[in-house]
């Protein structure tokens, strides 16, 4: 069976989603759903392309017992609306910025994560890159919930 594929976008792609991808793909892992399901994440701008995950994204990460790998922002492509059949955004900006930007025969789906997450749903996965750590703590508790709602629903879904 095709493996579903998740990508997780934000602004950047040092903050939010490299988090977001971290997070889920421990999940995955966990669940012994590595065949099943795939995760990567992108950008919806192009300024911090070929950057870093930002350090104090890591380090809120490793506060919640996640390790965000080494590996350098992109700016999503046209290519990735045809590999991900669910393109989860940040905030509604990016989302806005996804739904422009999908092509017309676009058949996946494209939703803010927190419409996963029954108790959060419609937030904005604020934009922490301003903010203290506390800051960061928020966000990423908050990509935390999601990413878990979001796999439930996956494994409902898709009978996983
Ligand atoms: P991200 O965070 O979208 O979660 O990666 C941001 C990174 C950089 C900027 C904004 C948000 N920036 O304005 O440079």
């Amino acid at each position: 069976m095709a493996s579903i594929g998740v990508l997780f976008v934000c602004l950047g792609n040092i903050c939010r989603s490299p988090a977001a991808e971290a997070m889920f793909a421990e999940l995955i892992a966990r669940r012994g759903l590595g065949a099943r399901i795939h995760a990567d994440s992108c950008a919806t701008a192009s300024f911090h392309a070929g950057k870093a995950p930002d350090p104090r994204a890591v380090a809120a990460a490793g506060r919640l017992g996640y390790r965000i790998a080494p590996r350098l922002a992109r700016q999503i492509t046209d290519a990735d609306f045809r590999h991900f059949r669910y393109l989860v955004a940040m905030d509604r900006n990016n989302l806005r910025t996804l739904q422009g930007w999908a092509p017309p025969d676009f058949a996946g789906e494209i939703e803010l994560l927190t419409r996963y997450c029954a108790d959060a749903a419609g937030q904005d996965v604020a934009d922490p890159f301003y903010g203290s750590a506390e800051a960061f703590d928020d966000t990423l508790a908050l990509i935390e919930r999601g990413v878990g709602a979001l796999l439930e629903q996956l494994c409902r879904r898709h009978r996983l």
